[in-house]
């Protein structure tokens, strides 16, 4: 069985642990403690006694959005984590990695907040897009190949949330009782794989608790488990505001806690050591720790760099394209005249429609959003890849059913100004909303002199009819439009989690009739007032728009007349930011809006009807044998529209595979994110995802592993030596095509409880028509291991399996069988 690569040092860590002993050595006990506490949002002090230079985090996952929340450096956005999974393909995750540390150093960003590598337990899971997979294996394979790539490019990693946090309902709060053999076989799985394999410099540890301590204070996962059994070298820093216990978090290894200047660490950390709470040995344990991360990513005199070649740059578009058609799932693929739907036909017309075709969904919302330099939608996509005049469109359906921020039409910049009026400084701004945390702020601007904030500019919409304008956030604010004052007060907001009031539902202030085309002034003025002692100081707010509801049977009727008379139709269907996003979870998982009427009735009135789901996570697709086609896109970052152009024209094919099981809720067996009275209990134990599914013996929408491409495959052969196995596969169609062989672990004989069968492993190869390729894969020894409670370690359970090739968990081609 292979076994796990163990990291020797180099001699250039030696000599950066040489470096970082000698940097300790010359610090007194107030500047350890302050190297260990943001001294704003996003950074560590500088402390030019020992040539260290300030420490820059920056979220992650899906680009490098930089110190500043706002637009004006834009960032690439590569497609959802959840799609980055799809594309089944770690070396496809190093490049993606390899991309973002060029950004991240083009941003003087030296720590990634990312991956994101909390399992998809629930469908229900707000920040499910953000995560991998419900399968430990693949989570672990992506990361991994993640990590590798940022780090390749000198920039650290932070894998997060350790451990647990696979909800966002009372994250602050929850306690999640997690079993042992859960803990290890599923939730530590894709963190123990990333740091054995892939050597993080960073982990997060998350904001719940598990099994009773909080995740920063947790003494037996962190300097245990993480460090004691997996040999973890990196540094560990709190989520944001995690960090509550001066002691117990020290004394549970955790080295920084972010952000700042208000914090637990700091200060109350010198005094703590002074006063005898806590050792100052474990001090500089924390502080070695962050040295050695700041010797890795080159800010520390002395030290050499942990990279000194650098990769060759990537072309972040291109990039960006690539990895979102390789991860569209093609979900189904039958016209009813038994020719199949995708690829379209050249020079056929095409009807597209929805509110998600124009303006795309490219993103989830919460800390991962990042603010590229351009979005292409499908329109443009297609737009720019059908011949003129055989392209038309219709909205259909809106999904958004609520205000959602500025967008399309409006022309905004904010003034920000002192108590006198004076302008301190502002700029244009790309849409209605603002965050600005600690010391980000526009040039000029300080927190101490900050009065006002106003967005202000034209709006210049689309369609004639009364136009919604509103406020997201809380404080006094003033919206004028068109010179009319139309709220001058108070907005308050009950929510607990500051990501709900910030991201939460926005409220209607004004309603202004308007005409196509014709501008109108608007402006929201914020009056500033954060209390002296907040943890940070955060100035975020939104001015909300929607533009006339016209009728929804009108607009369907409308979709459904354009879809008559084209030869294919294409509906885009999307979820929203109300229904996607950090900070809630989800109450159910129907498309919002009416699209699925929409879907039923374009389909009924073209049998070629191809419906494109605009989707980080599981929708329910009431209508799916009835469709022709069905695309799954994700949230497919700033290129998915040329790469859906891609895709659907057959330029390219769709290469994504399920990396989570798609069903509906009612069948869904795991699907509690509600804690009760605090705690979170993980009953399920290891039945998860498919797990779960096959023990209750429901079958899926469509499974995990499924997706089609545009090629047909046959699998001839497996064969199995030792541990490793090798499986034939043959291209039976009529282009060249890439598979996705999986391999799955069945126990056949007597044992333990376990899963039915489990992903063991899975590689991907290409072929031309007619030709056979070979795929040679490793079965892990963790394969054949339960963690067993009793004896607290892992058991290797010897027996019979079969091992199971095929394109999904249900479509096993091939099988052959195995003792050990
Ligand atoms: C999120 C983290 C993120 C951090 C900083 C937290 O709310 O949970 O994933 O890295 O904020 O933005």
């Amino acid at each position: 069985m292979a076994a796990t690569p163990e990291a020797q040092p180099t001699p250039a860590d030696q000599a950066r642990e040489a470096a970082v002993e000698a940097a300790l050595a010359r610090l007194d006990l107030d500047a350890k403690a302050r190297l260990l506490s943001g001294q704003d949002m996003w950074t560590l002090p500088a402390l030019p006694e020992i040539g260290l230079d300030s420490l820059v985090m920056s979220d992650g996952p899906i680009g490098v959005r930089g110190v500043r929340w706002s637009a004006d450096d834009p960032s690439v956005a590569l497609p959802s984590p959840t799609a980055l999974a799809a594309t089944w393909d770690p070396d496809l995750a190093h490049r993606a990695g390899t991309l973002l540390a060029q950004e991240a150093r083009r941003k003087g960003v030296h720590v990634l907040l990312a991956p994101t590598v909390n399992l998809h337990r629930s469908p229900l899971g707000g920040r499910h897009f953000e995560a991998y997979s419900e399968d430990p294996r693949l989570t672990g394979r992506i990361g991994t190949g993640y990590v590798r790539g940022v780090q390749s490019g000198g920039v650290a990693t932070t894998v997060k949330h350790f451990v647990a946090n696979d909800a966002e309902t009372d994250r602050f709060t929850v306690n999640n009782l997690v079993g042992e053999r859960a803990l290890r076989e599923l939730y530590l799985a894709p963190f123990e794989a990333i740091v054995t394999d892939a050597h993080p410099w960073g982990i997060m540890t998350a904001y719940n608790s598990v099994n009773g301590p909080t995740m920063t204070a947790h003494h037996h996962l962190v300097n245990e488990v993480l460090r004691g059994e997996w040999g973890f070298d990196g540094f560990n820093v709190s989520d944001w505001m995690a960090a509550r216990d001066t002691v117990a978090d020290l004394t549970g290894g955790l080295d920084v806690a972010m952000p700042g200047p208000k914090t637990v660490y700091g200060a109350p950390l010198a005094r703590a050591v002074r006063e005898g709470a806590v050792p100052e040995a474990a001090v500089d344990t924390a502080v070695r720790n962050v040295l050695r991360l700041a010797a890795r990513v080159g800010i520390l005199k002395g030290a050499e760099p942990a990279v000194t070649d650098l990769p060759a740059p990537v072309d972040g578009e291109a990039l960006a394209r690539e990895i979102a058609r390789r991860s569209f799932v093609l979900l189904r693929n039958e016209a009813p005249d038994g020719a199949e739907a995708l690829p379209l036909k050249p020079g056929g017309t095409v009807a597209l429609l929805g509110a998600a075709a124009r303006d795309a969904r490219i993103l989830g919302g919460g800390s991962a959003t990042v603010f590229p330099a351009r979005t292409v939608s499908p329109l443009d996509g297609l737009t720019a890849a059908l011949p003129d005049g055989t392209l038309t469109y219709a909205v259909g359906a809106d999904p958004t059913t609520e205000m959602g921020a500025a967008g399309p039409g409006f022309d905004l910049r904010v003034e920000c100004r002192a108590a006198d009026g004076e302008l301190l400084g502002g700029g244009p701004v790309p849409g209605g909303h603002l965050q600005w945390m600690g010391s980000d702020l526009p040039d000029g601007v300080t927190h101490d002199r900050l009065h006002t904030v106003e967005l202000t500019g034209t709006f210049t919409p689309r369609e004639s009819g009364p136009h919604l304008l509103g406020i997201r956030g809380m404080g006094a604010f003033t919206l004028t439009v068109g010179g009319t004052t139309h709220f001058d007060g108070d907005q308050r907001s009950e929510a607990a989690d500051p990501f709900d009031a910030f991201f939460g539902a926005p409220v209607p202030r004004a309603e202004v009739t308007l005409t196509a085309g014709e501008p109108v002034e608007v402006s929201l003025t914020h009056l500033v007032s954060l209390p002296q002692d907040v943890p940070m100081k955060v100035i975020t707010f939104a001015l909300t728009h929607q533009a006339p509801r016209r009728d929804p049977d009108a607009l369907i009727a409308e979709a459904v007349e354009a879809a008559r008379a084209a030869d294919t139709a294409v509906v885009v269907v999307a979820t929203t930011d109300r229904v996607e996003s950090e900070g809630f979870d989800r109450t159910d998982l129907a498309l919002p809006g009416r699209q699925d009427d929409l879907v039923r009735a374009v389909a009924a009135a073209n049998p070629r009807t191809v419906v494109v789901v605009n989707a980080g996570s599981p929708v329910e697709l009431p209508w799916r044998d009835e469709v022709a086609a069905i695309l799954l896109t994700w949230f497919p970052g700033q290129e998915g529209g040329a790469a859906l152009a891609d895709v659907l024209t057959g330029a390219q094919e769709p290469g994504g595979r399920l990396p989570t099981t798609w069903g509906t809720l009612a069948d869904a067996p795991v699907t509690q994110v509600t804690p009760v009275a605090g705690a979170l209990s993980y009953t399920e134990g290891v039945f998860i995802g498919y797990r779960a599914w096959e023990r209750a013996g429901r079958t899926p929408a469509y499974p995990f592993g499924h997706g089609l491409g545009y090629t047909t495959w046959a699998y001839e052969s497996i064969e199995v030596h030792g541990t490793e196995v090798t499986v034939r596969v043959r291209n039976t169609g009529d282009r060249p095509g890439r598979e996705t062989v999986q391999l799955y672990l069945a126990p056949t004989g007597p044992g333990p409880e376990r899963p039915a069968r489990t992903l063991a492993a899975f590689a991907q190869v290409e072929a031309e028509p007619g030709e056979c390729a070979e795929a040679v894969l490793e079965l892990p020894r963790r394969a054949f291991e339960i963690w067993d409670e009793t004896a607290d370690s892992w058991s290797f359970v010897k027996g019979s399996y079969e091992i199971q090739a095929g394109r999904s968990i249900t479509d096993r081609a091939i099988t052959a069988t195995t003792t050990v």
